[in-house]
């Protein structure tokens, strides 16, 4: 995979804007001290998870008419329980999260509660924390809809975004507000941990112990607005249980036998699925998907509008959602970085919502991950190093792979890289445009390149099961289209015209907001040729000289009058 000529002919200005960028890093360097300052202060994923789950149980999701008074509502509440927090969405309707103060309150409200009377048709009685609010003709008098402030859970359109993009100062700025703008709100994380706790509820009328947990981007700290839910059934609780010796007996449950431990996972997220579909309020469209690699149904939540993945026996998904977390919150600009490299790659038809053999955002999330460790000195440590900080209670071994290391934050030592976050972009750029792909294979438990062991196009060490590749769906036409759109991208970040924010209406794309322009897929045939990456680059660029004459800002600022 070769750069394209006029990359290599650019090559050079690349240390122009290295040293301009290393300028900046004295300044971001003091805000840095300060920042890694609060790295103490920050909570283990374990503790996030529980704290959420414990917050979400005594939590209610109710439906409400549009013209609900706030304060009735609450007054209504208020009678039975003590109102913690709350706060009105909209998803086919209005909806209210309603935090109480304790648990016995959530059951006392749910005492006054009813199953509805339909005329021409029949309810299943199954009482969960989704409920409806009825008003009588008293309560709906005279309360308009635009009296209910309304948390948004979706994120701003890409349109939006570069409008936004185009008014920050620098490309800094320009990363933190994308990820300001993209990341999951409190109210969204807060409404993904109630949707688990009620799908919890459900299962749990066939496993009483078990548990239903979050993972991937909804609690790894790189999850956007609108992402799915990912879902893990959880049954460690009830099969952990040793036996009890009584003198010299001990009894234990018959249970059905099933051929591998996958059969047992198909048959259980089966039934779970069912019952998930003919009795799970406000469930709709479940798909059982249970001769993938990972067997899992697939569902709407449509009171929340998340679309859910729920699959068993999948720990392992787990721990590398952990692994994330702490990479994210290990400094701040992992988030923003890797916020700024999934909305470019989107953006870009990188990777795309529909499954096939494009990059995945968890793919291009490793890929930053060990772009980070090779920095020099490395920005974030490798997974063999958080292993040797790993204390007794971190031991962690799944199917015979150890996936141990640290989880107390406070453990990791704070590396010494001051980069900005514009020189790392453009680093990524540059260090995937070049990556030697064809030999080398990518491993972030080393944090060094290994030569490949197989023939995949695009190999990345599943860093707890060592023998996969987590990118093996890749295929060599996308990773081409990676590479080369990582390389266009170097060359048109170093553009004067881009790099620079002297753009005084903000309504040409400059920095970042100029890298989330598409660029068409570059032309594999010589027939297209005459629409290189080069002249589709060129173009954009007399397009943005040309605005900006017109608008009077001319990139030639600096001479004297
Ligand atoms: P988005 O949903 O795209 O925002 O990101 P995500 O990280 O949640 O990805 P996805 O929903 O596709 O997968 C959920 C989680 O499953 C990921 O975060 C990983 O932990 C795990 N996962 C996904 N794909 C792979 C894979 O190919 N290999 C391995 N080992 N784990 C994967
Ligand atoms: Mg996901």
């Amino acid at each position: 995979l070769r750069r394209p000529a006029v990359f290599k002919r650019l090559y050079r200005l690349q240390y122009c804007s290295s040293a301009r960028a290393c300028a900046k890093n004295v300044a971001a360097e003091t805000e840095l001290s300060v920042k890694k300052e609060h790295c103490g202060g920050k909570k283990s994923f374990h503790k996030v998870l529980e704290e959420r789950k414990e917050e979400a149980e005594r939590s209610l999701l109710i439906s409400c008419p549009s013209n609900t008074c706030e304060k009735t509502f609450l007054q209504h509440l208020s009678r039975r329980g003590d109102v913690k927090k709350y706060f009105f969405y909209e998803s086919f309707g209005t909806y209210a999260v309603v935090e109480f103060a304790k648990k016995e309150d959530v059951l006392s409200i749910l005492e006054t509660a009813s199953i509805p009377y339909l005329q021409h048709e029949a309810a299943v009685p199954f009482k969960s924390r989704l409920l409806s609010l009825k008003t009588d003709k008293l309560g709906n008098m005279s309360n308009p809809r635009s009296s209910l402030q309304l948390s948004s859970q979706t994120s701003v359109s890409v349109n939006d975004l570069i409008k936004k993009l185009n008014k920050g100062y620098s490309i800094d700025q320009q990363l933190h507000l994308l990820t300001e703008a993209f990341q999951l709100t409190e109210e969204n994380i807060r409404l993904r941990f109630l949707v688990c706790s009620l799908l919890r509820d459900i299962a749990a009328s066939y496993f009483p112990e078990c548990d239903i947990k979050p993972f991937g981007s909804s609690v790894n700290g790189f999850g956007k607005l609108g992402c799915d839910l990912d879902l893990f059934l959880d049954l460690d609780g009830i099969s952990e249980t040793t036996p009890k010796q009584v003198g010299s007996y001990s009894l234990e449950y018959q249970v059905k036998r099933k051929s591998t431990e996958r059969a047992a996972t198909q048959s259980i997220l089966s039934v779970i699925g069912e019952c998930i579909d003919q009795f799970g309020p406000g469930c709709v469209g479940l798909q059982k998907i249970l001769n993938a690699r990972c067997p899992l149904v697939r569902f709407s939540h449509q009171p929340s509008g998340f679309q859910c993945d729920l699959t068993a026996n999948n720990r392992v998904a787990i721990k590398s959602s952990e692994l994330l977390y702490l990479y994210g919150q290990l400094d701040e600009r992992v988030r923003a970085l890797v916020f700024s490299v999934r909305c470019w790659a989107r953006v870009q038809g990188i990777t795309s919502n529909i499954p096939g053999a494009w990059l995945t955002n968890f793919t291009l999330t490793m890929m930053v991950v060990f772009f980070l460790q090779k920095r020099s000195p490395p920005m974030i440590p490798t997974l063999d190093h958080l292993q040797k900080l790993a204390g007794p209670m971190d031991k962690s071994v799944m199917d015979g792979n150890d996936c141990t290391f640290v989880s107390d934050l406070t453990k990791v030592s704070v590396q010494n890289n001051t980069e900005s976050l514009e020189h790392l972009l453009l680093g990524f750029f540059e260090f995937y445009g070049n990556f030697d792909f064809n030999k080398l294979s990518i491993d972030i438990r080393k944090g060094k390149e290994q030569t490949k062991p197989e023939a995949s196009p695009l190999h990345i060490q599943n860093p707890f099961q060592l023998s996969l590749n987590v990118s093996k769906n890749v295929n060599t036409k996308q990773l081409q289209r990676f590479v080369l759109l990582c390389q266009e991208s170097a060359w048109l970040a170093q553009q004067k015209a881009v790099a620079q924010p002297n753009n005084a209406t903000g309504d040409v794309p400059w920095g970042l907001a100029a890298l989330l322009l598409p660029m068409t897929a570059p032309a594999q045939s010589k027939k297209k040729r005459r629409d290189s990456p080069a002249s589709r680059i060129k173009d954009l660029l007399e397009s943005l000289k040309s605005s900006k004459s017109k608008d009077g800002s001319n990139v030639e600022k600096s001479s004297p009058k």
